[in-house]
């Protein structure tokens, strides 16, 4: 048990704040995950101990990673509604947008994405996700070290992955940006602002009983 404080921690406040149910799968989605591939991604980074003075940073939230199979299935679901097109892209590209530790994009790294894209402000947690996919020799996974809205690559063809990484004005902004381009799909985890996406087609939602098994997959078809 010394091995491992945090599991200590978390003990008494999942089980007594959330029921057994989610410490069940912070055992099952985010601590074996970590076992698995000999990473570090399932510790909590509160925003307090972010750097000062990150541009939006009163936007964002802090580092929580998404559970494995939400992942897996929402990943599963895009690829089985992009073989169902008639004009179905062979050439998707997977983008993380607020990429943290960088799980998703191990995750990504087993599905035909021609390119993995991780975008996180957070200095130290892109240190973290450099090693974690280095450890997983996840070698088409790019990590843009900057605030999502200093980055320049959006475009058509990409499927973005969301865990909730900022309020409403953020995320308004981003699907507007995103929205721009053609054969998108924006898979939104704890989707808090589903309004935002009143424009985009909606492929699949999975609820839960927790918001961090809440999933919408929206998509933005290509254009003619
Ligand atoms: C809930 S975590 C999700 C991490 C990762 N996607 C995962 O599922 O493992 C949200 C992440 O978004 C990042 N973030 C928040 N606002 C951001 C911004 N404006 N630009 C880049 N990253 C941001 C946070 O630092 C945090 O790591």
């Amino acid at each position: 048990m010394r091995k491992h404080p945090q599991l200590v921690e978390m003990l008494p406040e999942a089980i007594l704040r959330h029921g057994p149910r989610r410490f069940m799968d912070y055992l099952a989605q985010e601590k074996s995950f970590d076992a698995e591939h000999h990473t570090e991604t399932c510790s909590l980074v509160q925003k307090t101990v972010y750097p000062k003075g990150l541009r939006n940073l009163e936007h964002g939230s802090g580092y929580q990673a998404a559970f494995t199979d939400v992942i897996v299935n929402s990943l599963d679901k895009v690829m089985h509604h992009n073989k169902s097109l008639q004009k179905q892209s062979s050439r998707l590209r997977f983008v993380d947008i607020g990429s943290g530790k960088g799980k998703a994009l191990i995750i990504a790294h087993s599905y035909p994405f021609e390119t993995i894209v991780g975008i996180e402000y957070n200095q130290d947690l892109c240190g973290i996700a450099c090693r974690n996919l280095s450890i997983t020799k996840c070698s088409r996974a790019e990590l843009f070290c900057k605030d999502v809205f200093e980055y320049d690559g959006f475009g058509d063809d990409t499927v973005y992955f969301a865990f909730n990484p900022f309020d409403k004005q953020l995320t308004e902004k981003v699907a507007k940006t995103v929205g721009c381009y053609g054969n998108v799909y924006f898979i939104y985890n704890n989707p808090s602002y589903k309004e935002v996406f009143g424009g985009w087609q909606l492929v699949d939602r999975t609820v839960g009983y927790c918001p961090n098994r809440e999933v919408d997959i929206y998509y933005r078809q290509a254009s003619p």
